[in-house]
């Protein structure tokens, strides 16, 4: 099989881009020309009809399984993608699994924690080993974590927060280890966003936050993805081991 060349069209794979912020980025980076890779674990149908919906747009995409916290599964992604094309230039770590509130004091580290760590953290890890060869000098690695949880942290999110803490530190590590290849690093912070991921958050917890926010709302996925899409092109360019947060000038 021939693989596309340098000059062929430029490409990125997100992790986790069945729907949310993933999704949307999928649609902003189809839009600004490259051919995007839908990652997603388990949710075929929504991944298939971003899919249909970008390539009726006359751009290009396809959607590829595996769950990133299986080294095997993402190697075998990263080969399919490798089959047929010579670089990866954008790699954007979206994965994560729903939050569920829970006092710190009643964490159980199997059941709560270690999931959390294995989709963020153990996540990132394998995602990034696996594609390492295929990674373009000049290319740019986003991964998204909550910034302004750290320094304001909620009540109930001690699992979320110990694997974005640890997400950021490896993503810290990459962005050193990686940076003389000229492939860069940044990490983007939301506060909440309306998404699926806060399906066991309370109601009226994510109206106290609107409430008190200076915006009077969440953040749609959309507007934190334009940021990942400005940071991923050419925006981004002298932009590495960054993190941009994107809150709204939230305090929370
Ligand atoms: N929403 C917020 O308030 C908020 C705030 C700050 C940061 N963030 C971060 O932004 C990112 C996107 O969040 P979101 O709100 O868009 O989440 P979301 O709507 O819940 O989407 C999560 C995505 O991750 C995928 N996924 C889950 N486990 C996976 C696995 N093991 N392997 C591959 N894919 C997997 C899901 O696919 P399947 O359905 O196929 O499993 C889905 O496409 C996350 O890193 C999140 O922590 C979100």
């Amino acid at each position: 099989m021939v693989k596309l060349t340098v000059n062929s069209s430029k490409t990125c794979l997100i992790t986790g881009a069945s729907r949310g912020i993933g999704a949307a980025t999928a649609r902003r980076m189809a839009g600004a020309g490259y051919h995007v890779f839908i990652n997603y674990r388990t949710n075929h149908a929504d991944a298939a009809a971003l899919v249909r919906g970008i390539r009726e747009n006359g751009e290009s995409a396809e959607a590829i399984c595996a769950d990133v916290t299986d080294k095997e599964s993402v190697r075998a992604m990263f080969e399919s993608v490798s089959a047929r094309y010579e670089k990866l230039d954008v790699l954007v770590h979206n994965a994560a699994i729903p939050l569920v509130p829970q006092r710190v004091l009643d964490l159980d580290w199997a059941r709560d924690v270690q999931p959390q760590i294995e989709v963020n953290v153990a996540g990132f890890l394998n995602v990034v080993q696996a594609a390492n060869r295929l990674l373009a000098s000049d290319s740019g690695i986003i991964v998204l974590l909550t910034d302004a949880l750290f320094h304001t942290p909620p009540v109930q999110m001690g699992a979320y927060l110990a694997a974005k803490g640890a997400l950021w530190g490896l993503a810290r590590a990459v962005a050193k280890e990686l940076r003389n290849r000229g492939v860069r690093v940044n990490t983007v912070s939301p506060s909440m966003v309306d998404t699926e991921l806060l399906g066991n958050y309370p109601e009226r917890a994510r109206e106290i936050f609107a409430q008190d926010h200076p915006l009077g709302r969440l953040a749609t996925a959309d507007e934190v993805a334009a940021v990942v899409t400005a940071i991923a092109t050419e925006a981004g360019s002298y932009l590495n081991g960054t993190n941009i947060i994107v809150n709204g000038g939230s305090e929370t």
